[in-house]
């Protein structure tokens, strides 16, 4: 059985993505057992609070400092011991204690064909307004393993999602979450439960 931990921050959409996956027996032998957000006022806590799973948030304003937040946040991880941790829509760089900790075992969904758009300061509506601006024709989502960079470890599944004349960002988002994201982030996961991920 996977123990898989999902780190969120905003709506939780494709917290329910996986959520949804597992309650139809297509994510394999895996269990969500915990969710932990930065921010209490998330949606996704809510999500995950009605479907039975262990919601914890661990957020920077309790603490003094960064670093005893980093403390906070590799405790609250340990406690569920996780084989592997899902960052859905996470806005936290991911402390590089927590990255030694988990090595290869924590992967992130970004939305964009990686190596576009990503990297700092892309993150959310801003991914789709930089595609928007530069006119790609094609954008999509890219799930990957999380190192020490942003949005550089490597690449497990990508999908493509054609991007329509006139549309806005928001309306581009969307579709990158239906068609791509809520789609390509169960799928790894089912497939590292299954042992078909090697680095
Ligand atoms: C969205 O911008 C999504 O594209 C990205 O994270 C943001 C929040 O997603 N992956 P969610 O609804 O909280 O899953």
């Amino acid at each position: 059985m996977l123990r898989v931990l999902v780190c969120v921050s905003g709506g939780g959409t494709n917290l329910q993505a996986i959520i949804d996956a597992q309650k139809a027996g297509s994510l394999g032998e895996t269990e969500i057992v915990r969710v932990i957000s930065n921010n209490p006022d998330a949606y996704a806590l809510t999500r995950a609070k009605e479907a039975g799973i262990d919601a914890v948030c661990v957020s920077p304003k309790e603490y003094g400092n960064r670093e005893d937040f980093h403390k906070a946040l590799l405790c609250a991880i340990d406690e569920a011991k996780p084989d592997l941790i899902v960052l859905a829509g996470f806005l936290v760089v991911v402390p590089k204690e927590v990255i030694s900790s988990y090595r290869n075992r924590i992967i992130n969904i970004h939305p964009s064909l990686i190596p576009s758009f990503c990297g700092t300061g892309y993150y959310g509506l801003k991914v789709h307004e930089a595609a928007l601006e530069r006119g790609v024709k094609i954008t999509g989502a890219t799930v990957h393993f999380v190192d020490e960079g942003t949005d550089t470890g490597p690449i497990i599944l990508q999908k493509a999602v054609e991007v329509h004349p006139g549309d806005t960002p928001k309306e581009l988002q969307l579709r990158v979450m239906q068609q791509a994201e809520w789609v390509i982030l169960p799928e790894a996961i089912r497939m590292i439960a299954a042992g078909e991920i090697s680095i």
